[in-house]
């Protein structure tokens, strides 16, 4: 496995059947050398920084049905609500003051903001504070919508493709086209933003086959961010019996893609923090260089539960920042607060 780990830190490529053969056979050894390789990638490239996004989750609403998501429509159970714009530029403000320069604006499909109410609200982020990269993640629109989002000036979007196989995907995502979401990543790095695809990890019946797909199709966009973190159930939901994706094969996937795409963007996210306690840390060493901390209200951070035993619900944005700094910094790594662009971008 070593020769075939040194292959790809070399060349950034494996063909289908090597990176099934490498999954097929990660034994203790290969997995270290594996996210060494990895970490080494990441600190020639971004060195040990790592940057911080403020994740802001302003609806739960959302009018699709994911089989997984703690938030889909038919889930009664969810309490919902919504954020005002002045909610959301409450949320900015704090967020700059304590260093941020990039928001994540998340939510379900939420046909309550319309397109006018999203460019409104892009355009008085960017109004208000210089400086700062807006990132959307609002699942899928038209091209015109997209178009409009990123001329009121939204620099980032992030929509994970969740799976590359075609028969998991419609197994998940009742009255969902898989073809649509491919198209719909397309337009968006078409019309001009950083890009960000990714999926889950552990997902029922989900295959090292599937995984495969997932990398291949991956090193071919070219996405400038890459998502990627583990199933978890969630207690309302129909998958709320099946097990948990792990940190293991998460920090593998996280490794193989750093290695495949060098100068990518690739978050630890919070569902691995919420499986284990220094997931996230195992996350940054194995080859991711973002964290993404919560700046939602905390009255309503527990409504946003895609999985159960989400990490953070309770605490207050400053005291995330903290704890988030204390953890990159134990881990070996240097926080970095500004725009945090791909390095592509950073010169420009
Ligand atoms: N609606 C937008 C979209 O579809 O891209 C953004 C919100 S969606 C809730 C954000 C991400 O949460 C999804 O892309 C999915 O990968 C992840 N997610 C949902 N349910 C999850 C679960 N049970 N475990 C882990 N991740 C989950
Ligand atoms: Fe909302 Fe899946 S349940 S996008």
């Amino acid at each position: 496995m070593k020769k075939l780990i040194d292959k790809l830190y070399d060349s950034n490529n494996l063909s289908s059947d090597e990176l099934l053969l490498l999954l097929n056979n990660m034994d203790e050894e290969s997995k270290k050398y594996l996210h060494m390789k990895a970490n080494e990638t990441r600190l020639h490239i971004y060195n040990d920084k790592v940057y911080m996004r403020g994740l802001i989750e302003f609806t739960n609403y959302c009018k699709n049905n994911c089989r997984y998501c703690g938030i889909r429509r038919d889930n009664k159970n969810a309490s919902r609500y919504r954020l005002s714009k002045e909610e959301i530029l409450d949320c900015c403000k704090e967020g700059y003051r304590l260093g941020y320069r990039t928001y994540v604006l998340q939510g379900g499909e939420d046909a309550y903001y319309t397109d006018d109410k999203i460019v409104d609200i892009v355009s008085s982020i960017k109004a208000s504070f210089e400086d700062v990269a807006v990132t959307l993640s609002i699942g899928e629109k038209s091209y015109e919508s997209y178009k409009k989002y990123f001329d009121a000036g939204a620099d980032r979007y992030l929509l994970r493709h969740e799976t590359n196989s075609r028969e998991l995907y419609d197994s998940l995502h009742p009255d969902m086209s898989y073809d649509n979401r491919i198209k719909c990543l397309h337009d968006l790095k078409d019309i001009g933003y950083q890009i960000g695809a990714g999926f889950m990890i552990g997902l029922p019946n989900q295959t090292n086959e599937d995984f495969v797909q997932d990398l291949t199709f991956l090193k071919k966009l070219q996405p400038h961010m890459v998502g990627i973190g583990p199933f978890i159930p969630q207690s309302d939901t129909p998958l709320a019996d099946e097990k948990a994706g792990t940190v293991e094969k998460t920090c593998i996937l996280l490794s193989l893609i750093r290695l495949l795409l060098p100068e990518v963007l690739l978050p630890a996210t919070t569902a691995l923090g919420s499986i284990n306690n220094k997931g996230r840390e195992q996350g940054l060493k194995a080859g991711a260089n973002v964290v993404m901390p919560n700046l939602s209200p905390t009255s309503v951070r527990d409504k946003y539960a895609l999985y159960d035993g989400k990490i953070c619900t309770g605490d207050e944005a400053a005291q995330c920042r903290n704890c988030i700094e204390n953890r990159i910094k134990m881990a070996g790594y240097e926080v970095d607060m500004s725009r945090g662009d791909h390095i592509s971008l950073q010169n420009k």
